[in-house]
């Protein structure tokens, strides 16, 4: 599935959308250059997932990882940009969070690939110009 995003509002709406066929359980890796969008990706899915989470959806980037907890659904937001070793990964409870049936999402996935689950949802942001971003999902 393929969409254009024109702002950063369009690429929450589309993250939005997209949402509607996730599960808890699932793992959302995002892939893109800096600035791309998949903080605003992110952003739009706990808007549309976890409604009640009135936290600001930020760049994890000094945490490595942010948790939305909602009544239905958990959802743990990564940066995997700063992370170091695969063993920096599992401390912060990455294989607890895959399985314990809450959504995962990954920004910068490309940098530990191996390490994410096999089954999961890809989401490519490509940067067109200032604005517009191609927004792929396989
Ligand atoms: N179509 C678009 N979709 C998303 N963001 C857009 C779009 N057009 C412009 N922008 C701008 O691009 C920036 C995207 O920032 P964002 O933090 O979401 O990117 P990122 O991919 O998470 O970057 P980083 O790799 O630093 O984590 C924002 O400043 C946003 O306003
Ligand atoms: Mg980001």
């Amino acid at each position: 599935m393929e969409y254009i995003s024109h702002s950063a509002a369009d690429t929450e709406r589309i993250a939005a959308e997209i949402s509607k066929s996730l599960h808890s359980g699932d793992f959302v890796a995002l892939y893109g250059p800096m600035g791309a969008g998949k903080t605003a990706f992110t952003r739009g899915l706990v808007k549309a997932l976890v409604p009640e989470c009135l936290e600001l959806v930020h760049s994890p980037t000094f945490a490595i990882v942010n948790e939305y907890r909602g009544k239905a659904l958990t959802v743990y937001h990564y940066d995997l940009y700063r992370l170091r070793s695969e063993d920096d990964l599992i401390s912060t409870g990455f294989e607890d969070y895959i399985d314990g049936g809450a959504l995962v999402v990954s920004e910068w996935s490309e940098l530990f690939e191996d390490a994410l689950p096999k089954e999961r949802i890809n989401v490519r942001i490509e940067p067109i110009n200032d604005t517009d971003r191609r927004i792929t999902v396989c």
